[in-house]
């Protein structure tokens, strides 16, 4: 893809338009894009001529499949359509001129593919699969290259607030710390992941289960719902009348496949997932083991840590107690600690009113609470999950920078290591 159909997304556009001449054309375009799962009004009768004149008064999608047969200066009509065309935009086209240096001036005016008519099914289904995949491709930073940091966020007990505490750090690794993140939600029945986001779950997941032999680079990127140009998620919603049959395979292979692709990857892992494949755990070299302050809850934090000692020895494990409220506890924070024998590592504060405005609005919780106490307390997971990794791979001196380079891309949210005020704060 070269300029100007480049980059950008993220703004609300159609995911397809089409624009064809002959009937032909329309009609197999058309029984494309339906199974591709797009809208059939979207494609519409007419020429490139008339993409220019439609598109120069609202907004362009974010695949355009325009006919060019009845253009006589092609190139000419293609700069046109660049005029009007938001960035970002991939053009597939089509003609009857069968040569070879007007298919290399049309690569290099920025369109994706040129197919030569008549159309053929097979040859529009897998342009537009490679459409797909350009459009739903991560970015890759030009800069420098993180050590994958893949996590998996365990909640202790029910309901602690553990998919909410995956979903915000996939968007602060991926917004704040500006690292493409892919995001797993392995609560196939009722995770909560893509709602989370506003977003539809799609097919990804359940595939990938049926089929883990299909994994591959090209799978996820086809696969995945893409939440930002940064963040792109697998989750489904399971049908409620049958278990999932599978042995855990897909989802190491996904993993291996983020590990490829992605520089960090979030993984909510249900406890029933864990105890069913705990071989997953040599995937992710850090746990969050989330929390809260009580009783019950500090049974089984014990429990859960002791058996990550055995199971993921290799892994950092960060305690993170979520919905802490500063009066009616029944166990202190001091009582809590000593019982599991370590720190909590952050404690996010108990904020109701941004967590429903958080499921309002369809967005992360750590992105509505961006400006207050239970932000900064999500900052600070951030810094100890990315130092959790630099220290056991001492990235700090392969990297020439340290963790407070690091943290600098989190826009200053993160507390100082030693500063511990935000932190108190938030407690
Ligand atoms: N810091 C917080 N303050 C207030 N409410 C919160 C906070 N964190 C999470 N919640 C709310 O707690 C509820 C449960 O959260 P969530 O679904 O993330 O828990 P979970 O541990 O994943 O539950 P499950 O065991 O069902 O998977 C949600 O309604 C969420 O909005
Ligand atoms: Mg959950």
């Amino acid at each position: 893809m070269n300029a100007p159909f480049k980059l950008g997304m993220n703004v609300a556009r159609d995911m397809f338009q089409a624009y064809a001449c002959d009937d032909n054309s329309f009609s197999i375009i058309r029984s494309v894009a339906v199974e591709m799962g797009w809208e059939a009004e979207r494609v519409y009768k007419g020429g490139l001529r008339n993409a220019v004149q439609s598109l120069s008064v609202a907004a362009s999608p974010q695949i355009l499949f325009v006919d060019m047969s009845e253009s006589i200066d092609p190139l000419a009509d293609i700069n046109s359509l660049a005029e009007v065309c938001e960035p970002g935009t991939i053009v597939i086209a089509c003609g009857q001129v069968n040569d070879v240096r007007l298919y290399r001036d049309l690569l290099a005016s920025g369109i994706q593919d040129y197919l030569l008519k008549p159309l053929n099914t097979d040859h529009v289904r897998d342009a537009l699969s490679a459409a797909q995949a350009a459009f739903l491709a991560p970015r890759q930073d030009s800069g420098e290259a993180h050590t994958h940091v893949a996590t998996a966020v365990i909640g202790v007990r029910g309901g602690v607030g553990a998919s909410t505490f995956a979903t915000s750090l996939a968007w602060l690794l991926s917004e704040q710390s500006d690292r493409t993140t892919a995001f797993l939600d392995l609560d196939l029945h009722f995770g909560t992941g893509a709602l989370t986001l506003d977003l539809e779950p799609g097919r990804g997941l359940i595939d990938a289960i049926e089929n883990p032999s299909r994994i591959d680079g090209l799978f996820i990127e086809r696969a995945m719902v893409r939440a930002s140009d940064k963040l792109a998620i697998l989750s489904a919603e399971a049908p409620i009348h049958q278990p999932m049959l599978t042995d855990g395979g897909a989802f190491h292979q996904l993993e291996e496949e983020f590990r490829n692709v992605f520089e960090c990857s979030v993984v909510d892992m249900p406890r029933h997932m864990l105890i069913q494949f705990p071989q997953l755990m040599a995937d992710f070299n850090v746990v969050v083991v989330v929390t809260e302050i009580t009783l019950a809850a500090a049974r089984d934090t014990i429990r859960l840590l002791s058996w990550l000692r055995a199971n993921a020895p290799h892994a950092k494990v960060v305690v993170v107690a979520d919905k802490a409220q500063t009066n009616a506890l029944e166990i202190s924070r001091k009582d809590f600690e000593q019982s599991i024998e370590r720190k909590i590592d952050v404690v996010l504060p108990y904020d109701m009113r941004l967590a429903a405005q958080a499921a309002k609005l369809g967005k992360p919780l750590a992105e509505v609470a961006k400006n207050s106490k239970l932000g900064q307390a999500y900052a600070s997971a951030v810094g100890h999950i990315l130092d959790a990794v630099d220290d056991e791979e001492g990235m700090a001196s392969k990297k020439g920078g340290s963790l407070m380079a690091k943290l600098g891309d989190l826009k200053g949210m993160i507390p100082k290591r030693g500063d511990k005020k935000a932190q108190q704060d938030a407690n």
